[in-house]
């Protein structure tokens, strides 16, 4: 007689063992710590794995800090000649600006002799203008400078170098280009359906970021008053699935809950909401801007490796800067090191396209009112500014 080893006696033991597996297996280890961020009982809580966060603390240790220069009376500018940005800079400061520049963008891999200064230059004529990583470097040193000085809203007092965003790589780890689905297979005409963790794998728009970063698109979803006049047009529930795969992305960016920012049970209020929600306001209107002014006019300098599959430049995001931690680099401040960041630009930012001021409408305009949120500067107008889609 056959006696096979799957009977069922013997198999539902055994299906009951591996499934307690599978869900100790989903727990965390060790158990979360709790922080409470808001009013008890509301729910405004974080919570963290202390073993991820020991990792994480590991990966985020900022270089060692370049000494310090010997101060000069003579300014770069007097002794070079191909100086647009830096010109005022100190001799002395201006040479270990390069130094730190180096250390924070060229990879190991790309040095020559033991020096890195040949990823931006040419040697022979330290002056030229030949590589395009010398121009592009030149802009994104105005671009440090500018997020610096004037969206200090958001990045103050931590600050912004070239390494919050390059950690030692040419090409940030953390970019994103308009991702054009897969239009054939029908996937690419909703921007959604299709895996992707930007929305964090949810059935979400996979591409919020070319809709809310490359455009002054509104975020705004929830209509003020009942029959808001827009409802249906501009508001509706494709748009707000839009706001949330936006919503997502920001969280994954920030490594946090939707809660860091909001109260779940009002999204939409800012009395109710965390001043973190002001600093993101701030942050999306910076990235757009940082997109528009800085990344987009290279766009005709950068080879065919550095676009996208459009022929779109690499660009700014949350996650650029952030890598998945709601302080980038737990907060280690290196501007101040380097005050030239700080420095607002001499040279004149190209204006980012004048936003379109449409008529303000109701809807916009009375939450405008609840904009004033604990220590956040939001302005009413600044809200009607943005006007609806
Ligand atoms: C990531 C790109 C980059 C790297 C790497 C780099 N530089 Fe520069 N360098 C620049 C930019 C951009 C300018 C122009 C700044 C301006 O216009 O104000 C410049 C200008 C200069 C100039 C002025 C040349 C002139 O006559 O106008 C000197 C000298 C210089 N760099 C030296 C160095 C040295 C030495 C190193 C290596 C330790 C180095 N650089 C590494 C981007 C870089
Ligand atoms: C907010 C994030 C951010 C900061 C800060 C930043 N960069 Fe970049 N950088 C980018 C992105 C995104 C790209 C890709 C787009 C491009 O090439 O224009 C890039 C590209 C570059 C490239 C081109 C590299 C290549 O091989 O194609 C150079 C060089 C560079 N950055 C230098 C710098 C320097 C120097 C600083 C500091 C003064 C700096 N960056 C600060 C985001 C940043
Ligand atoms: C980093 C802070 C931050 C996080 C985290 C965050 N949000 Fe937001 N949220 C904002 C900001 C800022 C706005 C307003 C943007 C604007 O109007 O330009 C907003 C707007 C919204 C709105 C639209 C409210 C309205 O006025 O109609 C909704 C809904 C929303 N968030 C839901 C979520 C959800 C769900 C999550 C978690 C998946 C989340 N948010 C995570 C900052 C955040
Ligand atoms: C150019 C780099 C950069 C980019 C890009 C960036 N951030 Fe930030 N952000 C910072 C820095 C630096 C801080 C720390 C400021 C401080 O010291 O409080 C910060 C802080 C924050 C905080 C406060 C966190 C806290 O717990 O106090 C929020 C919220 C935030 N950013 C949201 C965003 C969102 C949303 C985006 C994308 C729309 C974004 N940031 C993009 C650099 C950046």
């Amino acid at each position: 007689m056959k006696v096979s080893i799957f009977s069922a006696p013997k198999i539902l033991p055994l299906a009951a063992v591996g499934l307690a597996a599978m869900i100790v297996a989903g727990c965390e280890r060790p158990p979360p710590d709790s922080e409470q961020r808001g009013y008890r009982g509301v729910g405004q809580n974080a919570y963290v794995n202390p073993r991820i966060l020991a990792a994480q603390h590991r990966a985020n240790v900022p270089p060692a800090v370049q000494p310090p220069a010997v101060p000069v009376p003579i300014t770069a500018g007097t002794v070079y000649k191909n100086l647009q940005v830096l010109g005022d800079v100190p001799l002395t400061e201006f040479t270990r600006l390069m130094l730190a520049l180096t250390e924070w963008v060229v990879p190991k891999d790309q040095w020559v002799a033991g020096q890195g200064c040949v990823y931006c230059h040419d040697l022979a004529d330290m002056a030229a203008d030949t590589k395009y990583q010398k121009v592009v470097s030149r802009s994104m040193i105005q671009m440090t400078q500018r997020t610096n000085a004037a969206w200090g809203a958001h990045v103050a007092p931590t600050g912004v170098t070239c390494y919050t965003c390059h950690r030692g790589n040419a090409i940030p780890k953390y970019v994103w280009t308009t991702n054009p689905g897969r239009a054939a297979s029908g996937q690419g005409a909703s921007g959604q359906n299709r895996l992707s963790a930007v929305p964090a794998f949810a059935s979400l728009p996979y591409d919020p970021m070319t809709t809310f970063f490359d455009k002054d698109t509104s975020i705004v979803i929830t209509p003020a008053t009942a029959l808001s006049p827009g409802w249906n047009d501009t508001i509706n529930t494709k748009k707000t699935e839009w706001t949330y795969a936006l919503m997502m992305y920001m969280s994954r960016s920030l490594g946090v809950g939707c809660n860091h920012c909001h109260n779940s049970r009002q999204f939409a209020d800012w009395s109710q909401s965390q001043p973190t929600r002001t600093k993101g306001w701030y942050a999306v209107r910076q990235v757009r801007e940082m997109n528009k002014a800085y990344i987009w006019p290279l766009n005709d300098l950068l080879p065919a490796s550095r676009k996208g599959p459009l022929g779109d430049p690499m660009r700014i995001g949350c996650e650029t800067c952030h890598q998945g931690i709601n302080k980038p680099l737990f907060g280690e401040p290196m501007l101040k090191d380097y005050p030239v960041l700080g420095q607002p630009s001499p040279v004149v930012v190209p204006t980012p396209e004048a936003a379109p001021e449409p008529a303000a409408p109701a809807a916009v305009q009375t939450d405008a009112e609840a904009l004033d949120a604990p220590g956040g500067k939001v302005t009413g107008e600044a809200a009607v500014q943005e006007g609806l889609m």
